[in-house]
């Protein structure tokens, strides 16, 4: 299958690590202008130099996902460098605090949101008009195995996920006649730095033997099923929440 986005631009936000680095690798290979946004300047930097090395186009932009303000400069940004938008990830996550609803820290709920659901609305807020100006598009929003089943100690991650599957339905009901496509996608555990962050060595032990295949994913395995959602070849797919999880969610 050979998926191309030739002349197409798509901007990755985390994409200088983990699941957005893989998205920002493959989207750059199939011929797009990625502009990878990120907290991290400087990664988002390296991440551009190393795709423009291998000889694809790529920006680096930095942004706080949870300021409106700054999202509307990054959709603004890939317009002024490269006269379009069409594709958007919005892949910027984290972790957040480890406590039961009980005990959970207010401004933490909170600036969990702000990153994790919030990010997510402001980059559809802003890109989705940019797309109707060129007639379409497509969207990607990094839900999670916890965007249809819980987990303790982390009710404010799992309602973020949760609600982005849902607001990804609602967006995707309002844009597809207008040919923008909108789907989420829901990665079991993944190898990535954010793991790394969170968990000790026997919790990561425990959580790749939850999952049915035997190990956890890798950032690519995520990154082929979003790179298809947002091609041509996936033209009837919108409004939907796409689970890549070595079957963690079918037990
Ligand atoms: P990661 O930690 O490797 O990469 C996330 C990137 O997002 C980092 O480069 C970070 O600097 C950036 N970022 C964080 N806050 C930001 C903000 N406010 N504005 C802009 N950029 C920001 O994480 P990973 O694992 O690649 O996760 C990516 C997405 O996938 C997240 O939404 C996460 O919730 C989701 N996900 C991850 C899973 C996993 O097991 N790793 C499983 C399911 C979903």
């Amino acid at each position: 299958m050979d998926l191309r986005f030739d002349g197409k631009t798509a901007i990755v936000t985390g994409g200088a690590s983990g699941i957005g680095a893989a998205v920002v690798d493959d989207l750059a290979q199939a011929g797009a202008t990625v502009i990878v946004a990120d907290l991290k300047k400087a990664e988002a930097e390296a991440k551009a130099a190393e795709i423009e090395k291998a000889g694809g186009k790529a920006f680096a932009f930095a942004v706080n996902v949870g300021k409106a303000e700054e999202v509307k400069a990054m959709v603004d940004f890939a317009v002024a460098q490269t006269g379009r938008l069409d594709y958007l990830v919005n892949n910027a996550g984290i972790g957040g605090e480890s406590a039961p609803v009980g005990e959970a820290t207010i401004e933490k709920w909170h600036a969990l949101m702000d990153v994790n659901l919030h990010g997510v609305f402001y980059g559809m807020r802003y890109a989705i008009p940019e797309m109707e100006k060129t007639g379409g598009g497509a969207i990607v929003n990094m839900a999670s195995i916890l965007g249809s089943v819980g987990f303790a100690n982390s009710s404010a991650y799992v309602a973020s996920k949760h609600a982005i599957v849902g607001l990804t339905k609602s967006a995707a009901m309002e844009y597809s006649a207008k040919g923008i496509r909108i789907n989420s996608v829901g990665p079991g555990f993944i190898k990535t730095p954010l793991l790394d962050a969170n968990l000790d060595a026997a919790t990561m032990e425990y959580l790749a033997g939850m999952h049915p295949i035997g190990r956890m994913g890798e950032s690519a395995e995520v990154a082929a099923l979003t790179v298809f959602l947002l091609s041509d070849r996936a033209s009837f797919i919108t409004g939907s929440y796409h689970l890549v999880d070595g079957a963690y969610t079918a037990q």
